[in-house]
């Protein structure tokens, strides 16, 4: 499976929606790298770093629900955290309502929300988007 760097265009809106995740800020100006894989000419796969000084946000983790459990998500993570780590990232944080055993397996600890960096804090996905029942996640790289 080959993983690239794309665009947040259309295509990556589309499978965050049907996968219930943000889209409104995807555009922002700012620091996002986002990756993905494709089948068929279709993205079947997303994942997204929102670099936040020394730290990032794994964000926009998405598989098409076709292609579910054949190892695409933790491909995906991994691309994440081997790009964060040539970035020099110290540490990457998410917050997700759905898979946080999904993260645990992969090494992802929960911490108290009150513990997030202020860069974290300032992110649309911390401040808005993601509701306050969300667990919040660290791995150190
Ligand atoms: C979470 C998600 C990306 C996982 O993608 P995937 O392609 O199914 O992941 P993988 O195939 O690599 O799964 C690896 C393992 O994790 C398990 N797993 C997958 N999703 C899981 C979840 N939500 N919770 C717990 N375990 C999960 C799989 O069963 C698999 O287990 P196995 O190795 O024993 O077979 C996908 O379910 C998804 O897009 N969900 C909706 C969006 C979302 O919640 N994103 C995360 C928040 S940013």
């Amino acid at each position: 499976m080959k993983i690239i760097p794309i665009e947040p265009d259309h295509a990556l809106v589309e499978l965050l929606k049907r996968s219930g995740l943000p889209t409104s800020d995807i555009n922002q100006p700012g620091s996002i790298y986002f990756f993905g894989c494709h089948q068929s000419g279709r993205l079947i796969g997303s994942v997204g770093i929102e670099i936040c000084d020394t730290v990032a946000m794994l964000r926009s983790l998405a598989t098409h629900e076709d292609v579910r459990k054949s190892g695409f998500g933790q491909a995906l993570v991994k691309h994440a955290e081997l790009n964060a780590s040539l970035m020099e990232i110290e540490a990457l944080y998410l917050l997700t309502t759905t898979a946080a055993d999904f993260f645990s397996r992969l090494g992802y600890q929960h911490l108290c929300r009150q513990h997030a960096p202020a860069a974290i804090r300032e992110t649309n996905q911390f401040s808005d988007l993601c509701p306050s029942t969300s667990s919040f996640m660290r791995k150190l790289l």
